[in-house]
C-alpha cells in the first residue's frame, strides 16, 4: 500500500479527538451547574470561599494522604514544592531532561541551580543510578518526573535521597492514579504516584487527564511543608492569626473557586478517564506488539497522558523520519515529543534567567560555573533527536480510533520494513 507521504490515501482524514476541545474532554452539566453555584454565592476567590478549601480535602483524601495545597498551575505546584525545601541561592536539584519546562522554571524561580541527570532509554524517565550520580553536598532535591504517566522508580530513587536528606519532589503532571513500579494492582492508595516521595505535584493544565484550564495541587504528608506552601502561595501571608504581615517571601497563587469549584467535579470523573485511557493503551499494544524495530510501553502502574513507543533507528529510520510517515497518515503523532531536551533551551544554554546576571548558574552563588550543552544527558538526546515517538491517547477515542492508529502505524511500519 502506498504510504500517504508518497501520495497514497492516507489512513485517516478525519481529526481524532483532542484535548483542545470538547472533542476530547470529559465536561458534563455538573461543571455548569457548579460555576453557578459559584457565581450565585459571590465569592470568587479562595479567601472565605468553600470550593477550593473543599477541593484540597477531597484530593488529599484521595490519595490518601493529610494536606493538599490549592495553587494556580502545575508550575505554580512544583514551586510551592521547591520554595517549600527553602534551598539556600545555588543550592541544587536534580532533574529529568525529558519534561515540561515547569519542573525547571520552579527551581529557577526558588533560586535553586538545575542539574539534570539522565534517563532511562525506554520509559525517560530519572533512574536511582542516574540520581545517584548526579546528588553533590549542595543537593537539596530531585524532581521526579512520572513520564506520560508511566511510573518512574520512585521507590528507588527515595531510598537514595533519605540516606542524604535530600527530598523527593514527584511530579504528576502526567500521572494522575500512576501506581508505582512493582506497586501494581495495589488496592492501597499509598501505592499511588504523588505518595511515595516527600512532595507530590500536580497540574489542571488543559491538557491533563482532569483539567480546569489551569491549576496545580500539591500533596504532603509533612505538616511543616504544608504549612509552608500554603503560606507561600498567599504572599506569605497567615490568615488564620488575623494579622496583615508577611512571614517570608511568598507570591500569590491563589487557585480560584471557579477553578476549584470544576476541579472538584473533574475529581469524580478521574477513575473513570484513567480507566478508559488504559483500555486504549491495552488494545494498542495488542495490535502492536511484537512488531519488530518497535518497543510498546509497558502497562503496569501506566496512566497513559500520552502512549510513548521507542523506535529503533537501524530497523525503521529516526523517529522524524518515522513520525513524519505516521503524521502524513493523518495520526496524532509527535516524533521525539519535544523539540529539544530541557537542558538545551536557551533559557538555560544562554542563562536568560534575572537580567544578564545568569542568577543562579553562576558562582558564587552555585558551587561551579553551571552549563548547559549538549552531551550532559546522551540518553535523553538520543530519545528525543531519534527513538522517541509518542502517540495522543485520550479517553473518548472510539474503537474505529484505536483501529485506525494500529492500521496506521502498521502500515508505515510494513513499508518502512520491506524497503
Ligand atoms: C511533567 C510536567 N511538569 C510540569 C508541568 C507544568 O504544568 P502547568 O502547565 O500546569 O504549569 C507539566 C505540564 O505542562 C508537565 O507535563
Amino acid at each position: 500500500m502506498t504510504l500517504a507521504r508518497d501520495g497514497g490515501t492516507p489512513v485517516r482524514d478525519t481529526p481524532f479527538p483532542t484535548f483542545a476541545d470538547a472533542s476530547g474532554r470529559t465536561f458534563g452539566p455538573e461543571e455548569v451547574a457548579a460555576l453557578a453555584d459559584v457565581v450565585g454565592r459571590g465569592t470568587l476567590w479562595r479567601v472565605g470561599g468553600v470550593e477550593v478549601a473543599a477541593l484540597e480535602r477531597e484530593f488529599a483524601a484521595f490519595l490518601g494522604l493529610p494536606h493538599a495545597v490549592a495553587s494556580t498551575s502545575g508550575t505554580a505546584a512544583l514551586h510551592l514544592a521547591v520554595a517549600a525545601v527553602d534551598p539556600e541561592p545555588g543550592d541544587e536539584v536534580v532533574v529529568p531532561p525529558i519534561t515540561d519546562f515547569g519542573t525547571v522554571i520552579a527551581v529557577l524561580a526558588a533560586g535553586a541551580v538545575p542539574v539534570f541527570a539522565d534517563v532511562d532509554p525506554v520509559t525517560g524517565c530519572l533512574t536511582p543510578e542516574t540520581v545517584e550520580a548526579a546528588i553533590t553536598d549542595r543537593t537539596r532535591a530531585v524532581i521526579v518526573v512520572h513520564l506520560f504517566g508511566g511510573p518512574a522508580p520512585v521507590d528507588g530513587i527515595a531510598r537514595i535521597c533519605r540516606a542524604r536528606n535530600v527530598t523527593v519532589i514527584e511530579d504528576c503532571a502526567q500521572a494522575y492514579l500512576t501506581e508505582s513500579q512493582g506497586l501494581a494492582g495495589l488496592t492501597d492508595s499509598r501505592g499511588l504516584a504523588g505518595t511515595r516521595g516527600d512532595i507530590g505535584c500536580f497540574s489542571l493544565q488543559q491538557s491533563k487527564h482532569i483539567t480546569a484550564g489551569d491549576g496545580g495541587l500539591t500533596v504532603t504528608a509533612d505538616p511543616h511543608l504544608a504549612g509552608r506552601m500554603r503560606l507561600f502561595a498567599d504572599k506569605g501571608w497567615p490568615r488564620d492569626t488575623n494579622e496583615r504581615t508577611h512571614l517570608f517571601l511568598g507570591f500569590n497563587y491563589r487557585m480560584t473557586e471557579l477553578v476549584g469549584a470544576v476541579a472538584r467535579v473533574q475529581l469524580t470523573r478521574l477513575t473513570g478517564v484513567v480507566d478508559a485511557r488504559r483500555a486504549v493503551a491495552r488494545r494498542l499494544n495488542d495490535g502492536l506488539d511484537g512488531l519488530p524495530g518497535l518497543t510498546t510501553p509497558t502497562l503496569d502502574g501506566h496512566s497513559f497522558w500520552l502512549y510513548p513507543l521507542v523506535v529503533d533507528p537501524a530497523v525503521l529510520g529516526t523517529n522524524r523520519e518515522f513520525g513524519a510517515a505516521l503524521v502524513a497518515e493523518g495520526l496524532p503523532v509527535t516524533p521525539g515529543y519535544l523539540d529539544r531536551p530541557v537542558h538545551l533551551v536557551p533559557a538555560l544554554t544562554e542563562r536568560r534567567t534575572f537580567g544578564t546576571s545568569g542568577f543562579p548558574l553562576t558562582s558564587p552563588p552555585a558551587s561551579r560555573d553551571m552549563r548547559y550543552a549538549r552531551g550532559d544527558c546522551p540518553v535523553a538526546e538520543r530519545m528525543i533527536d531519534e527513538t522517541l515517538l509518542v502517540v495522543a491517547c485520550n479517553e473518548r477515542f472510539t474503537d474505529t480510533d484505536v483501529a485506525d492508529l494500529v492500521e496506521g502505524i502498521t502500515k508505515v511500519h510494513a513499508a518502512f520494513t520491506t524497503n
